[in-house]
């Protein structure tokens, strides 16, 4: 391990296709020698399938609920423990805390299934967001990759790119087309973000 190798956790709370994606990129085979490794994953739900995903890929999992995500006293410790620099959102339900978000300054990156600033806020995650797309009447939707301030879903824009609603799209096809973004940028946009 370098003097500059950098540690992610990776905070989610659901299927966790983001979560394996990034794992595989930064801490499997040698094709990717960018000194960044995932230590940890968090997830906030005992049921969470990123749980058994992380397991098999040999990431050590924790679960936390919402009463230890808002203790200094809980999460900092776990952090500190697992070596943690950066933390990336993927498919996180819960509300970052203030002291967090400053305890890591722009070392917290969130990836949002929308064109930020549409279709963002409290609420809208994953389906809900291509749902809300699809009756907006949007001919285009995609991806937002960006920094977690303490306005939810406005922090500064890493990257963003798009894909056509076609007429006749399902919420189904609009997820499809956008998880196909996610699998094809996110890695690398956490790799550009913080290589040194
Ligand atoms: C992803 O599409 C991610 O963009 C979205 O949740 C999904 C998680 O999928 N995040 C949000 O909606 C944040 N507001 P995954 O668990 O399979 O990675």
């Amino acid at each position: 391990m370098s003097a500059h190798q950098l540690n992610i956790a990776i905070f989610a709370s659901g299927n966790g296709t983001n979560a394996e994606n990034i794992i595989r990129y930064f801490n499997t085979g040698d094709s990717h020698p960018s000194g960044m490794t995932v230590s940890l994953v968090v997830a906030s739900r005992p049921d969470a399938y990123v749980i058994e995903r992380a397991r098999r890929l040999g990431v050590p999992v924790r679960v936390i609920d919402r009463a230890t995500l808002n203790d200094p006293d809980l999460i900092l410790p776990l952090l500190r423990q697992y070596g943690v620099d950066v933390i990336i959102l993927a498919g996180f339900l819960m509300m970052i805390p203030q002291f967090l978000i400053r305890r890591y300054p722009e070392k917290i990156i969130n990836i949002h299934p929308s064109l930020l600033p549409r279709h963002g806020g409290k609420g809208m995650y994953g389906r809900n967001v291509h749902e809300a797309v699809l009756r907006s009447g949007d001919t285009r939707t995609g991806i937002t990759i960006h920094f977690v301030s303490e306005e939810y879903d406005r922090g500064r824009i890493i990257f963003q790119t798009s894909v056509d609603v076609e007429p006749g799209d399902t919420v189904d096809d609009i997820g499809s087309k956008v998880q196909l973004l996610e699998q094809q940028h996110f890695p690398r946009v956490i790799h550009e973000t913080f290589a040194s």
